[in-house]
């Protein structure tokens, strides 16, 4: 009978250190949750001065990550180093070692997680990736457990912190993309390479195993639609309030008639709705069951203390199977993707903002509704307040639900005419 929980951490960076502290302050409370010793046997980063930072025995520092994967001693690794390669290599000779793994690497699991999860189901050990996804907000143990009587119809996620703060900014200060990224980046919310964060990447990653829990298949990066944050203006922002509406980088999963939508853009939501007042760093995910209806789940979505409450929440629930000798395979990905078809982009129905840039002509107006309307858009909303005569102004419009197909077939004729300039401006809206 195992009197000690053996763990050994690879990582001590952010959210490393959160768990070591969290480990620390919660230590007589998480070990009377397992009824069992927690022992954190081994601490290994590169970086030999962390060990200083925290109130940690010396001699459990270290820097290789390999000698935790191969101590016969450690119950679970908890994998904190991000990246794609030692983070895999350690993870699968872990799995193979018959340990269980508790990550935060969303990265990692989107683009290998097939082979990782297909390595856990022939292993002895389990893993835990509570904080992959939205930081201290426990929504994958809300899919796989808390909704599991429900068949998932759709989920909206404002799931990166970072782009949320950067469209917030944009909307309460009136500051451009770029400003709003500085601020981002001064604060310590945006890496000095920000693609993942504002390009979509990040939230996909997220997305994929979301979308994956709630279809019970392993979903692809190449399933999802991306498109970031870095074309939407204050403008579009000022317009988009103008008819009530604020812009959010959403992930979107629905399902309908069995096909899967997964995309990730900025999208146009109306102020009401409850996701349009998650402002800041702040997280939020919606989810709608067949039975339960709507659920929305907020918090932070990063950081070093909320996300290490996630990364030990795991810590727990695995040592608590361990204690049990209860170690059940739970196959969240147990349908073939081959069984499951994903929406092209072309065939979703939405309903869309568009921005023009016209020259301030009589009968504009009529020429771009000819085209929409011979394509099957109809209009449901026009905003024109600037009038320069003779110069370019933007003309927006919303319009009622419309295949994408359309839309861009229409478009590509519109932006031909002599009367744009430039090229409109598309964003889709959602009524989550
Ligand atoms: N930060 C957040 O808010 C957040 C939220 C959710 C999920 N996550 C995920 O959590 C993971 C960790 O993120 P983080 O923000 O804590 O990263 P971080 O601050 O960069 O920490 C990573 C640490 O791992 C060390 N390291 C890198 N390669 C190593 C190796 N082969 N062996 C031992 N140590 C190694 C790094 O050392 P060097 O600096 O010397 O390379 C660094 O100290 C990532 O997967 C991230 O996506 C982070």
């Amino acid at each position: 009978m195992k009197e000690t929980i053996t763990l050994g951490l690879i990582g001590l960076g952010t959210i490393g250190t959160g768990v070591v502290k969290t480990l620390q302050i919660n230590k007589s409370i998480l070990e009377e949750r397992i009824g069992k010793k927690i022992n954190l046997k081994w601490v290994a980063d590169l970086n030999t001065d962390l060990k200083h930072n925290l109130k940690i025995d010396p001699n459990t520092f270290i820097t290789d990550g390999r000698k935790i994967v191969e101590d016969p001693d450690v119950d679970i690794v908890i994998e904190l180093i991000g990246g794609c390669t030692a983070a895999k290599d350690f993870i699968l000779t872990a799995l193979k070692n018959g340990k269980s793994i508790v990550t935060a690497n969303k990265a990692l699991l989107a683009e290998h997680g097939k082979e990782i999860f297909q390595a856990e189901q022939s292993s002895q050990g389990q893993i835990g990736y509570e904080a992959s996804v939205a930081g201290g907000i426990p929504v994958i143990n809300t899919l796989r457990n808390g909704l599991a009587a429900n068949d998932i119809i759709s989920l909206y996620g404002i799931i990166n912190g970072t782009a949320n703060y950067i469209l917030t900014k944009m909307s309460s200060d009136k500051i451009s993309f770029e400003d709003a990224l500085k601020k981002a980046q001064e604060l310590g919310y945006a890496e000095t390479d920000p693609t993942f964060d504002v390009e979509g990447i990040d939230t996909a990653h997220k997305l994929l195993l979301l979308g994956s829990l709630a279809r019970e298949t392993f979903f692809d990066m190449n399933d999802i639609y991306i498109e970031g944050i870095r074309g939407i203006t204050e403008k579009d922002i000022a317009y988009a309030a103008e008819f009530d509406y604020v812009i959010k980088l959403l992930a979107i999963y629905k399902k309908k008639n069995g096909v899967v939508q997964l995309r990730v853009h900025p999208t146009l939501l109306a102020k009401s709705n409850l996701l349009s007042s998650v402002n800041d760093s702040f997280n939020a995910v919606s989810f709608r069951g067949n039975i339960v209806g709507t659920n929305m789940y907020y918090g932070r979505g990063a950081g070093e203390l909320p996300t290490a409450s996630a990364v030990v929440a795991d810590i727990v629930d695995i040592s608590n199977t361990i204690v049990s000798g209860n170690i059940t395979k739970r196959n969240d990905f147990r349908i073939p993707r081959a069984n499951i078809t994903v929406q092209d982009m072309d065939d979703i129905e939405n309903r869309y903002y568009l921005r023009f840039g016209v020259i301030d002509k009589p009968g504009i107006l009529a020429r771009i509704a000819g085209i929409l309307g011979s394509l099957n858009i109809s209009i449901s909303d026009v905003y024109q307040k600037e009038r320069r005569a003779g110069d370019t102004v933007p003309l927006v419009m919303l319009t009622h639900k419309a295949k994408e197909k359309n839309i861009r077939l229409a478009l590509n004729k519109i932006d031909k005419l002599d009367i744009i300039r430039g090229k409109t401006v598309l964003i889709r809206m959602e009524a989550p």
